[in-house]
């Protein structure tokens, strides 16, 4: 469903507050190409107190959990003790990635409380804008953590079990950065302190550019099985060894790369993204054939069931490959993430606002996950969506205007101020 109307123009100290923020943001980076501030980093801690400060100076009461989210709250102006409503995103990025994703939400939330405090927007509800940690699976293997650990969905004996390619646990990690790992409990949220939770994000995809529309009301999000593979055959030299004697790692590892590809093109699988990110050899010499080789899988889906049949259909493929190619191999689960469908009274109040603002708005599911779906296990959640310049994202050439961020920051107050009256 989607509308093309004339929009309403943000103004432009917005325009520059948000794009000021952007950059204050992007600089906390590890240098290199693009942006690179992982899960449970110094970095990403130093991003959620730069938050953490904004937000202070505003006078909001700003408290960090054991799981390291943020959380920064505005009282009601009106007497009463109705649950809360909130938006946020994440701060920390993949390697390499862009200077938006996860950002463009947290300053839109930054923004949002601004123009709540000064122009003295009366609330029933208390307000509540927060930075979840570590929302990418870039590092640990396994996606939104601070919001899995706000649901429950995480407990702390998985924080040991999560290792980085260091050897690091997330465990470790945390403790680190000044975060506690064994006590992640006290970090669940109640869903009676809650009524409704939006996220704006920017799409990372190319459906609303290519259609010329402002916002996204996002009705689904995909769900991801990530694994990782380790093929193991024989090194030996690459000239005494004949090819009918090898056991050659990498040749079993590539045939299982195009069967990945093959599944997901495959038409009964429409819908369904595969991808080997990470694929690493040993020995790694010219001169050795491959004795063993490491690879991940993410698996993405809007349908929960045929997520899980792709795994297991690819496990089966694996095993054939391997056996064919005298090698061996395991597969372990990184993680597991189910789709979810947003609750549609919750993405009304979105398409509500952009109507009321005169905007183009079109509703579509997300391909990439996100901390929503964590939330929307305890508050009934919606996602707001910005357009991504040619649909790039999880790369340096990532980019959304700050006009753009602000047209949906203006939708993220108008829906926020809906979601306060209602019942
Ligand atoms: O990987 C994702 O889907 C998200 O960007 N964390
Ligand atoms: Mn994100
Ligand atoms: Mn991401």
């Amino acid at each position: 469903m989607s509308k093309q109307k004339t929009a309403n123009s943000p103004s432009i100290s917005s325009i520059l507050r948000i794009a000021g923020d952007i950059d204050a943001f992007a600089a906390l980076t590890d240098g290199g190409k693009g942006v690179t501030r992982l899960a449970y980093s110094r970095l990403e801690r130093a991003a959620h107190e730069h938050f953490a400060n904004e937000m202070t100076a505003l006078g909001l009461d700003v408290t960090t959990d054991a799981a390291g989210n943020t959380i920064a709250e505005l009282r009601p102006t009106e007497q009463g003790d109705l649950p809360a409503i909130g938006t946020g995103s994440h701060l920390d990025s993949v390697p390499e990635g862009g200077r938006f994703d996860g950002i463009a939400g947290v300053v839109a939330a930054m923004e949002v409380a601004r123009q709540v405090v000064r122009d003295a927007i009366p609330r029933q509800r208390p307000w509540r804008f927060v930075v979840f940690a570590a929302e990418e699976g870039a590092r640990f293997g396994q996606a939104c953590n601070g919001s899995r650990m706000i649901a429950g969905s995480t407990t702390s004996r998985e924080t040991y079990e999560l290792v980085d390619d260091s050897g690091t646990s997330m465990a470790e990690a945390m403790r680190l950065v000044g975060l506690r790992p064994d006590d992640i409990e006290s970090a669940r949220w109640e869903a009676k302190d809650w009524f409704a939770f939006l996220e704006l994000h920017i799409e990372q995809g190319a459906v609303l550019e290519s259609r010329g529309i402002s916002i996204g009301a996002v009705d689904a999000i995909s769900g991801s099985t990530r694994f990782s593979v380790t093929v193991l055959g024989q090194a030996s030299h690459t000239g005494g060894t004949p090819m009918h004697l090898r056991r050659d790692a990498l040749v079993t590892a590539a045939a299982c790369v195009t069967a990945c590809d093959a599944l997901a093109r495959d038409p009964q699988h429409h819908g369904t993204r595969i991808t080997v990110g990470r694929l690493t050899v040993h020995p790694g010499s010219i001169t050795t054939i491959p004795g063993k080789v490491e690879f991940t899988v993410d698996i993405r889906d809007v349908d929960s069931q045929r997520q899980r049949r792709t795994a297991e259909a690819l496990g089966e493929v694996f095993g054939r490959i391997a056996e064919e190619g005298s090698t061996s191999l395991v597969v372990a689960v990184m993680g597991d993430t189910s789709p979810v469908v947003l609750p549609e009274w919750v993405t009304r109040h979105v398409i509500a606002a952009a109507n009321e603002l005169g905007l183009g708005f079109l509703v579509l599911p997300s391909g990439a996950s996100h901390d929503s779906q964590q939330v929307n296990r305890i508050a009934p959640t919606g996602m707001i969506f910005v357009p991504s310049r040619h649909g790039l994202s999880h790369v340096p050439e990532e980019f959304t205007t700050s006009e753009q961020i602000a047209c949906g920051t203006d939708v993220l107050l108008r829906a926020m101020m809906r979601l306060d009256g209602a019942r």
